[in-house]
Parts: structure tokens; sequence; C-alpha cells
């Protein structure tokens, strides 16, 4: 008899993730399916990396040609693929940043940036913000705050500093001469969906700025219309003078861009960082399929109408449920803050045929592809409202939540 993939995966593939009890087989659009072809609405969209729905026949169709042309070609030759990619790239990164390094995951894409700020600068210092996620490698891990992921890996990278989220004093404090980069994700992600204020934010653009270091965006997750604009930075009104990009570029498939002027970009020199599948043909591929179906497709608008729709459904739940402490995000990055752990939440809504993520031990995160559709919010929306009211049963003694109805 065949073994189950649970059951292989279980057996032989590193414990480092925290699995679910779902094994997922195909998907289509904001839809997934399991082995027993059991349907799932996807508000995970593999934790962000889906943008466009799953399994696009445009972006598959690009993939299988590219694949049947060519499937390895290093970076020291050029390749039609990755010259169309690199172009559309371009074209929707802010004007400036027309000079991109294409990588494999968005924490190579972060490692990217900070070889290209300290030379750049000349300078040492990192200054990111705590609650922050930029990835795991030791650079990247050098910049995410949580020390539940750093500290059995320390020394990491020194001169990296920390300032305290939307915190106007810590910042002038911190961001000094001295400082080569601020890293700023426009909105935490996994840091549970926390938008920083608009007047904060500009105040660290300027604070770096005026000091003669560079602003890093990490759009890694939120960027490509995933908040309702093509960047995030978009809404705070900042300038980066180097974007992050990962996730979702490629429909799935192992990216990372570092984009910056040519002026910033070219101060590293041939060799000095390379990787051997950056700028992969069937990736680059995808990658322009992928930004094809996003402006065609309308996606970012439907991001933003889909998004207030979606927060505005959540906040109808908060208003019913008490173990609802906050609702918060931009367009498809949506986040419901709970007074207890969501872990039994997640599970009972997977079993509903509904798959949500979490950002913390309290929080609901909703990262759907952003070609979902307002009937599928309605049918989200109405199991969280089942489990929620199942976990608050179950946690709040039947006096209250006989009140509380
Ligand atoms: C903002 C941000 N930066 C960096 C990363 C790291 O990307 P990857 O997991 O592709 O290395 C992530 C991943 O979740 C992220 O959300």
């Amino acid at each position: 008899m065949m073994q189950l993939a649970s059951e292989v995966e279980d057996a032989h593939y590193a414990r480092y993730y925290a699995r679910k009890p779902i094994t997922i087989v195909r998907g289509t659009g904001a839809l997934l399916y399991d082995e027993k072809n059991k349907e799932y609405i996807d508000c995970t969209g593999a934790y962000g990396a889906c943008v466009v729905g799953h399994a696009h026949p445009k972006v598959a169709q690009a993939i299988s040609e590219q694949a049947r042309k060519l499937i390895a070609c290093h970076g020291s030759t050029y390749n039609d693929a990755r010259a169309q990619f690199v172009s559309k790239l371009t074209a929707i990164l802010p004007t400036k940043l027309d000079r991109v390094f294409l990588t494999n995951s968005g924490a190579e894409a972060v490692e990217t940036a900070i070889k290209v700020a300290r030379k750049a600068t000349g300078r040492r210092k990192i200054v990111a913000v705590k609650g922050a996620f930029h990835g795991k490698t030791h650079g990247a891990l050098s910049a995410t705050w949580d020390t539940k992921y750093r500290k059995s890996f320390e020394p990491l990278v020194p001169d990296f500093a920390h300032i305290s989220f939307n915190n106007d004093e810590a910042a002038k404090q911190t961001i000094t001469s001295e400082t080569a980069a601020v890293f700023l994700e426009p909105v935490q992600g996994e840091g549970g969906i926390r938008v920083p204020s608009k007047e904060w934010a500009t105040l660290l653009n300027d604070l770096i700025h005026d000091a003669g270091g560079l602003l890093v965006a990490d759009e890694i997750q939120t960027g490509f219309g995933r908040t309702g604009k093509m960047f995030a930075g978009e809404h705070l009104g900042v300038k980066p003078d180097i974007v992050c990009l990962g996730k979702g570029i490629a429909s799935g498939l192992p990216i990372g861009v570092t984009a910056a002027s040519d002026e910033v970009m070219s101060t590293l020199s041939v060799g000095e960082h390379t990787t051997t599948f950056g700028g992969n043909p069937v990736v680059c591929a995808s990658g322009s399929a992928t930004i094809d179906v996003l402006i065609e497709e309308g996606l970012v608008d439907n991001a933003a109408k889909v998004g207030d729709y979606f927060k505005a459904r959540l906040l109808e739940l908060m208003g019913k449920h008490r173990i609802v402490r906050e609702v918060r995000g931009l367009g498809l990055m949506l986040a419901v803050e709970a007074r207890f752990d969501v872990h039994q939440v997640i599970i009972n809504a997977l079993n509903e045929g509904v798959l949500v993520l979490d950002a913390g031990r309290n929080i609901l995160r909703f990262l759907p592809p952003l070609c979902i559709q307002t009937h599928q919010v309605d049918r989200v929306i109405a199991v969280l409202d089942r489990v929620l009211e199942k976990e608050e049963l179950a946690r709040i003694p039947s006096s209250i939540a006989s009140v509380n109805a």
C-alpha cells in the first residue's frame, strides 16, 4: 500500500515546521484541495507567496514553455527570459530603483540589501524595528526581532539595533551619522500585521536620509499588490533607497529581489555577491507571467476592494465575539487579534474548509491570493463565526457567554 505523504514527511523531513493536519495536492484561484478532494478557501496564500491565484493557467503555461526551452542558465551569461522579467519588474518598481539583483528567497534579498547598504555607505550600523521579521539566515536574522528565532544562534552579525515600533524618541536617539540603513517593513507581517503610523514612517525616512544613510523597505510580504497598492510604502509616503521583494513575485517559485538605484547597487563589484540559481529562466518566465496577470486582471484594485470588504466583515465578528480584541491591516493583509491562543480556532477552521495563518500565539492572519472574491470571503466569515463561537463557549463560562449572546 502506498504511504501517505504525511507519513513520509513525518519520517524524513526535518521537524522545523509546525505542521497542520492537511496534505494539499492541487489548487485553483483562491481554492485548495486535499488528497481526498476536499475543498478549502485559502486565506494563507502559501504564506503570501500565492498572489495571482493557485496554478494560474497563464503562469503554468509560461513555466512549461520555458521549461521545454531552457531550465538552467547562470547569471554569468545573458538570457532572454531574465531580460524580459527584469524589464517588466523595473517598470513597476519606484522610478529610481531600476537596478535589480535576483536571488532565491526573501532572506537572500535581505542579505543582499545588508551588504549593499554597508558597502554603499561605508558604515556598519543597521537599525531595524522591534517586532520585525526579515528572514532566518544569519544576516537577515540579525535584523529579525523575535528572540525565539535568535537565541540559539548568537552571536549574530554585529552592529544591529532594534528601535521600538511607532516611537519617535527611540528613532531620534538611534539613527545617527553612523547608521548605514534603517530596515522597515511597511506593514509588519510575522510581527502581527502592525501598520506603522505615516508620521513615524516619515520620521524614519527623514532621519536616515538627513544622516546620509539608506532606507530599506522590506516589501517581501507587503509588495506586489498585497495591501491594495503595488507597494505598501505608497501608503506611508516613504522613499526607500533599497526595496526587498520575494514571496509571490514568481507565483510560488523561489525568488528574492533586491532593487536600488544604479549608483547604490553598483558599489558592489563583480564577484562580490553572486548566487548559482539567481535569475533562473523558469522562475523569470513565471515572474513575467505573474506581473502580466497582476496587471491584466486588476488584482491590486481587487486586493483593495475585497480587502476593505473582508476587514469590514471581520469587524462585524469583533462586534459579536468577545474573544476578538482587534482587527487590523491593509488590503488583503489582515489580522484578528484574539484574547486567547488561536491554535484551536485555526484547526477548527481547517476542518470546516478554511485555511488561516497565525502570526504569534493569539493572532489570526489572512493573506489570501489577491483574486479572492467577496462570496468566498462570506464563506470564510461564516466559518470563523462558528469557530469563534465554539472557542468562546469553551473559554468563557456559560453565564457570561449567554449575557454576551
Ligand atoms: C517581511 C519579510 N521579510 C523577509 C522574509 C523572509 O523570506 P523567506 O522566507 O523567503 O526567506 C519574510 C518571510 O516571511 C518576510 O515576511
